[in-house]
């Protein structure tokens, strides 16, 4: 059976200064040296792309943005396209993430739209979906998540094109920035679920490769029992990515 490898991802969000990113990508870079089976990627703020690209030296790590318009250009004032990521030497982006769906309005068609975009251009998507706590305590996350999928891979869904490289991330909302992560059987439940879903949608062999990551409030601490569950993938690291240590001990977890 072919292996999923494990991906380990730092989102920095709206942080850091140009100095602090570069000083933070040297120190994973240098943590991570040696570290084999298993994929580093940061997404930095747009602006400080090219600028990490060029303090990370050789080391393999992937780079990643933290969102990206649908149209490859135009009037769209504030907005970046899949094509200048790739100009920045991303290879991936992080689409849907709760933040953008939820503060900036982002629905379900237009990250649909976005995902068909970074497919068109061979720009990996990170697909975000996760519930709220409300709706976890109602009862409604597998509601939740699959209407999120259903509706953010509409296209994919109608040319049964979904990649084997497209990688997913279950973010249950109530767990990012809270100190409250899921626990080990409640991501795995979601985690085998979106697999499901894949297979049901796409095929065996699709879900199969697809790698889920989990993300909320991964810490060093907490790393390895999480990815000891068979459908957890890797993880989505937010709060706990922008200190070099906690980052390269998340990343070496299976030397913790
Ligand atoms: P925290 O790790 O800070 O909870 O953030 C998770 C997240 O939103 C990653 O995208």
């Amino acid at each position: 059976m072919l292996e999923r490898k494990p991906m380990i991802a730092g989102n920095w969000k709206m942080n850091l200064s140009y100095t602090q990113a570069e000083n933070l990508i040297k120190s994973i870079a240098e943590g991570i040296e040696g570290l084999e089976g298993v994929d580093i990627l940061v997404a930095p703020p747009f602006t400080h792309l090219a600028h990490v690209r060029q303090a990370m030296g050789n080391s393999r790590i992937f780079l990643a943005g933290q969102n990206m318009h649908w149209e490859m250009s135009g009037a769209y004032t504030g907005e970046i396209s899949g094509r200048m990521l790739q100009e920045a030497t991303c290879t991936h982006v992080i689409l849907g993430h709760s933040e953008r769906r939820i503060i900036f309005k982002e629905t379900s068609e237009m990250i649909d739209l976005k995902v068909r975009a970074a497919s068109f251009l061979s720009l990996i998507p990170i697909l975000c979906v996760g519930e709220t706590l409300e709706q976890r305590e109602a009862g409604q996350t597998f509601a939740v998540i699959k209407e999120q999928l259903d509706l953010s891979f509409q296209n994919f869904r109608a040319d049964e094109l979904m990649r084997p490289s497209t990688i997913l991330a279950y973010e249950p909302v109530w767990a990012i920035g809270t100190g409250r992560t899921a626990t080990p059987d409640q991501a795995e439940e979601v985690h085998r679920f979106i697999r499901q879903w894949i297979e049901n949608n796409f095929n065996t062999g699709t879900a199969a490769l697809v790698r889920i990551l989990y993300g909320g409030s991964v810490k060093p601490e907490n790393i390895a029992e999480l990815m000891s569950q068979p459908d957890i993938d890797g993880a989505l690291v937010g709060g706990a990515s922008l200190k070099g240590d906690s980052f390269v001990q998340i990343a070496r977890y299976k030397e913790g």
